[in-house]
C-alpha cells in the first residue's frame, strides 16, 4: 500500500487560520500589530523567493512586515549597524536575517547581534541554550514544523527510534534535541547521522521515523528505509528549476507508511512557525519591554 501523504500545506493553512485569529486578539488587547523585519543581503534567487513568501504569509496573517534588501557588497559593519537599529526599534518584534550571507560576512557574528527577544529564527546562543535545557523561549521554525507535522499526523514519537540525517544548526541538531526531550511529540531515541557516519543504510533502516535534512537531492533510497517507516523530507534542492527533496519520493513512498512531499511538506510549516514566533515575540515584548534594554 502506498504511503499516506503528510499534507504540510493543509496543516500549515489551518495553523495560519488560527494564528490570524490570535493576531487579531493581540491587536485588540494591546493596540499593537506584530511586525517581522527580514534582512536579505545579495541576490541569491532562492533566498529572494523565501523572503517574498514570508512577506506574503505575514500579510495574510495580519502581521506587519518589511524587507531590507541590501547589496551583496554590504559590509559586515553596515549590516551590524542595521541590526542595532532594528533591535532598538520598538515597532519591530521579530528580526530574520536570511541565510546564507555573502562569504565576506561572518554569519555567527551577525546572528549573535540580534536581540534574543527578537530572534524569531531561534539561532541566538541564548535561545539555543534555553532550548537545550528544555525551557525554550522560541522554537526553531523548521524543527518545530516537523514536530507539528508528526503530532498532527498522529505519529507515535514516544519511544520511537528517530534517525536524523544531517547535523546542521538550522535543522539536524535542533530537531534531534527537541525529539529526545521529555514532552509531547518527543521522548524519542534519536540517532544523528552525517557525512562521516559509517554503515549509514544499516542505521537508517532501523529508523521508525527518518528525518532527511542533508541537502542532497534524492539521497535517501528505498533500500535505506524500513518498510512501514515514517519519512520526513526537509530537503529543498533546486535541480533544473525543479524542487527536489532529499528523499527519492517514488520508490520510498512505495514502502513507507507515511511521507512528506516536496514541495508541500515541511516548507509551508516553516513559514507557519515563523509567524507563530513573531506573535510570540510581540507578546513577550509587550509584557516585558524592559528586557529589551541594554541587550
Ligand atoms: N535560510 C534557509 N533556511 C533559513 C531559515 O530557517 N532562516 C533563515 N534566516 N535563513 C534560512
Amino acid at each position: 500500500m502506498p504511503a499516506h501523504l503528510i499534507d504540510g500545506k493543509a496543516i500549515a493553512a489551518s495553523i495560519r487560520e488560527r494564528l490570524k485569529f490570535d493576531v487579531d486578539s493581540f491587536r485588540l488587547a494591546t493596540n499593537r500589530t506584530p511586525k517581522l523585519t527580514a534582512v536579505l543581503v545579495g541576490n541569491d534567487p532562492s533566498s529572494q523567493v523565501y523572503v517574498r513568501n514570508k512577506e506574503q504569509a505575514c500579510a495574510k496573517a495580519g502581521i506587519a512586515s518589511d524587507i531590507h534588501r541590501l547589496a551583496g557588497s554590504t559590509t559586515q559593519a553596515e549590516l551590524l549597524a542595521l541590526i542595532a537599529g532594528l533591535n532598538a526599534d520598538p515597532c519591530v518584534h521579530g528580526i530574520l536575517v536570511q541565510l546564507p550571507l555573502p562569504k565576506h560576512i561572518h554569519e555567527t557574528t551577525v546572528l549573535d547581534a540580534i536581540n534574543p527577544l527578537k530572534d524569531v529564527d531561534c539561532f541566538h546562543p541564548e535561545n539555543v541554550g534555553l532550548l537545550t535545557q528544555g525551557r525554550p523561549r522560541f522554537l526553531p521554525c523548521t524543527p518545530h514544523g516537523v514536530q507539528v507535522l508528526l503530532r498532527e499526523s498522529g505519529v507515535a514519537v514516544d519511544g520511537a527510534h528517530v534517525v536524523v540525517l544531517g547535523r546542521s544548526e538550522i535543522v539536524g541538531k535542533p530537531i534531534s534535541l527537541m525529539l529526545v526531550q521529555k514532552g509531547e511529540t518527543a521522548n524519542a531515541t534519536v540517532t544523528i547521522c552525517h557525512s562521516r557516519t559509517k554503515r549509514l543504510p544499516e542505521i537508517t533502516r532501523s529508523a521508525d521515523i527518518l528525518i532527511a535534512a542533508i541537502g542532497k537531492p534524492e539521497f535517501v533510497t528505498a533500500e535505506m528505509v524500513k518498510p512501514g517507516a515514517i519519512v520526513i523530507d526537509v530537503g529543498i534542492n533546486r535541480v533544473d528549476d525543479r524542487l527536489i527533496g532529499d528523499v527519492a519520493f517514488g520508490p520510498v513512498s512505495a514502502i513507507a507508511s507515511a511521507i512528506t512531499p516536496v514541495p508541500g511538506g515541511v516548507g509551508p510549516m516553516t513559514i507557519a512557525m515563523l509567524l507563530e514566533n513573531t506573535l510570540a515575540a510581540a507578546k513577550l515584548q509587550s509584557v516585558a519591554p524592559a528586557l529589551l534594554v541594554n541587550r
